[in-house]
């Protein structure tokens, strides 16, 4: 499931009118890496929680029959396959309204009569990966060994706690990380680690039974972190590293260096923009 119900005001004015999760880098917009960071994981169905002006998002992801008649009558193949390449399987996507901005955890509680009775992954489409290997699908890996609830997580600086889900961790081997415990949000003193969570989140429907209770937490929000430290000891609980370069997308300066890492892997743009950027720091010394 995809949480795409932010209103996106760090990214202002761009996101004035354009939903956040709609700005591109490169040349697809940032829903479409989280989309097809879950199909490269095994991902088959799709559920966006959404709110007032996102029907762009909606379309992105539908058929546009009438650009594509026109983009085969001219022969354009590779624009084509680029269009065709963004749909979603017919009858495997939806979409749920978040009727109010009560929280992350509100967002994902939306999307239960959706998902249903089963494990299911959670990626908020702000964060874009950059690797070899899906994010999601390392999870997975790490989820067919050992079950119950996987997340992501890296190391932060420990002053910036304040901004993440921070774990309490036992045993550790490096990459992978029991979870004993999860903050949402706390201040430098009090985090009991610097192992924060990053956007996204392998979870059992059981978190459905604490989010359906609608405590707040962390600024007054439903948070997400709250319900899943719940379930921890009544499930196996793990947080793991993962291989591979992380840009908030909502954060200005990120989003810039994101379509920069992106284009510098295109075989069509990278000479361009190798030249552009060098000759733009060439400028500033
Ligand atoms: C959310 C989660 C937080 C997580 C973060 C990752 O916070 O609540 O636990 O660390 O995403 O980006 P937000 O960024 O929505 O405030």
């Amino acid at each position: 499931m995809f949480p795409v119900a932010g209103l996106g005001t760090r990214s202002l004015p761009a996101t004035k009118t354009i939903p956040k999760e709609m700005l591109c880098v490169v040349d697809k917009p940032v829903i479409q890496y989280a989309v097809e960071e879950a199909k490269a994981a095994g991902i088959e169905e799709f559920v966006f929680v959404t709110s007032r002006g996102k029907s762009a998002l909606e379309d992105h992801f539908d058929r546009q029959f009438e650009l594509e008649e026109s983009l085969r009558a001219r022969g354009k193949d590779d624009a084509l396959a680029a269009v065709r390449g963004a749909e979603l399987p017919p009858g495997r996507y939806g979409f749920v309204r978040q009727a109010e901005p009560l929280g992350l955890g509100h967002a994902v509680w939306c999307a239960q009569a959706m998902i249903g009775d089963e494990p299911f992954a959670v990626l908020l489409p702000d964060e874009v990966f950059r690797g070899p290997v899906s994010v999601l699908k390392q999870m997975v890996d790490v989820y067919d060994r050992l079950g119950g609830n996987v997340l992501a997580v890296r190391e932060v600086e420990p002053a910036l706690t304040a901004r993440y889900g921070i774990l309490a961790v036992g045993g550790d081997d490096g990459r992978v990380a029991e979870v004993t415990g999860l903050v949402e949000k706390p201040k430098p003193k009090d985090a009991p680690s610097n192992l924060s969570i990053v956007g996204r989140y392998i979870l059992q429907p059981e978190v459905f039974d604490h989010l359906g209770r609608h405590e707040t937490g962390a600024g007054g929000e439903i948070q997400l972190t709250d319900a899943m430290a719940r379930l921890i000891g009544g499930q196996p609980f793990h947080g793991t590293r993962f291989e591979g370069d992380r840009f908030d997308c909502g954060d200005k300066a990120e989003f810039v260096a994101a379509n920069v890492a992106f284009a510098l892997d295109r075989a069509d743009l990278a000479d361009g923009v190798r030249a552009s950027v060098s000759a733009i720091l060439g400028h500033r010394d």
